[in-house]
C-alpha cells in the first residue's frame, strides 16, 4: 500500500515535560488507524503537530513523500483535515452553512472576501459537494437545521461532514465518540467506515471507547507518556503487556 503520512522522530516539550517523544508513525493511503493511550499520553498534541497548529521541536512529517509546510492552512490544502475533542460549531449557522463556510475557506475564498468582490453567491458545484458530503454522512435531512437544535451525536456528525467536505486524504478525528452512548458511538463508527470506503480517505482515530476503536481501526498504535509503546492489530495491542499496564491500569499485567 502507498504510504500517505510519515511522521519521523517527532518530539514536543511543554516546559520541562516531554509530551511527544521521538514518535514515528506511518499511515497508508485509505488506511484506518486507532491511536490509543491514557489521559495526557500526547494524542491530541500529536494530532495538532500533524495538522500544523502546534510546531514540533524536532522531527519531520511527510505527506505523499513531500515534507509538509509549517502552516496549518497549507497542510489542510494538502489534504489533512481534523475534528476536535470538544465540538466546535457556531450557533446561528445551519448545518449546510457550516460545510459551505469550510469549503470556501479551504478554497481560499472565505465568504466576506467573495462578498467584497461581488461574487459571494454559492456556486452549484459547491452546493453539490456539500449536499453529497451530508448524504455520505447520513445527515442530508438536517441540512437546514440550526446546529444548536441538534443532539451531540448529530453535532459530532456535522463536525465530521465539515472535515470531509473538501475531500481530504487524511482525517484526524479526536474522540468522536466522547459523550455519546453505545448506539450513537456505533452509528458514528459506521459512518466513518462508509465514508472511508466511498472516498478512500485515510482515518486516524483517537478514542478511549474500545468498541469504537475495534469497529473502525484496521491497526492500532498505543502511546504512553508521548512514546509509541505498541503497534499492531487491535487484539495484539490490547493484549500487549505494556499497554495493559499503562493504559488499562493493570498493576501487574
Ligand atoms: N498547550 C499546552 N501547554 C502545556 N501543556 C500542555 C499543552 N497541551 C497539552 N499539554 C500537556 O501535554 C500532555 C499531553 O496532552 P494531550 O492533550 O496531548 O493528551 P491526550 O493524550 O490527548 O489526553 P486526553 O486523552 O486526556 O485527551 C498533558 O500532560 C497536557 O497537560
Ligand atoms: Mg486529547
Amino acid at each position: 500500500m502507498t504510504v500517505l503520512l510519515e511522521v519521523r522522530g517527532v518530539r514536543k516539550r511543554f516546559g520541562s515535560q516531554v509530551v511527544v517523544d521521538s514518535v514515528d508513525l506511518e499511515v497508508s493511503a485509505g488506511e484506518a488507524v486507532g491511536l490509543i493511550g491514557s489521559n495526557g499520553a500526547g494524542k491530541s498534541t500529536l494530532f495538532s503537530i500533524i495538522a500544523g497548529t502546534i510546531s514540533a521541536d524536532d522531527g519531520s512529517i511527510f505527506l505523499e513523500g513531500r515534507k509538509l509546510p509549517n502552516r496549518a492552512d497549507e497542510r489542510a490544502r494538502r489534504g489533512i483535515a481534523r475534528t476536535f475533542q470538544i465540538v466546535q460549531l457556531f450557533g446561528g449557522l445551519s448545518v449546510l452553512d457550516h460545510l459551505l463556510v469550510a469549503l470556501q475557506a479551504h478554497n481560499g475564498e472565505a465568504g466576506v472576501f467573495r462578498d467584497l468582490r461581488g461574487n459571494g453567491a454559492t456556486t452549484v458545484p459547491e452546493m453539490t459537494l456539500c449536499m453529497e458530503t451530508l448524504e455520505l454522512c447520513g445527515i442530508a435531512k438536517l441540512a437546514h437545521a440550526q446546529t444548536t437544535m441538534l443532539s451531540l451525536g448529530q453535532r459530532r456528525t456535522v463536525e465530521l461532514a465539515r472535515a470531509l467536505v473538501a475531500r481530504p486524504k487524511l482525517l484526524l478525528t479526536d474522540e468522536p465518540s466522547s459523550g455519546l452512548d453505545e448506539s450513537e458511538s456505533l452509528r458514528l463508527a459506521h459512518i466513518l467506515n462508509s465514508v472511508r470506503r466511498s472516498t478512500g480517505v485515510a482515518v486516524v482515530i483517537v478514542e478511549h471507547d474500545l468498541a469504537t476503536v475495534a469497529a473502525v481501526a484496521e491497526r492500532v498504535v498505543a502511546l504512553d507518556a508521548g512514546r509509541v509503546i505498541a503497534n499492531g492489530t487491535f487484539d495484539e495491542v490490547i493484549a500487549n503487556v505494556d499497554v495493559r499496564r499503562s493504559w488499562l491500569g493493570e498493576a501487574s499485567a
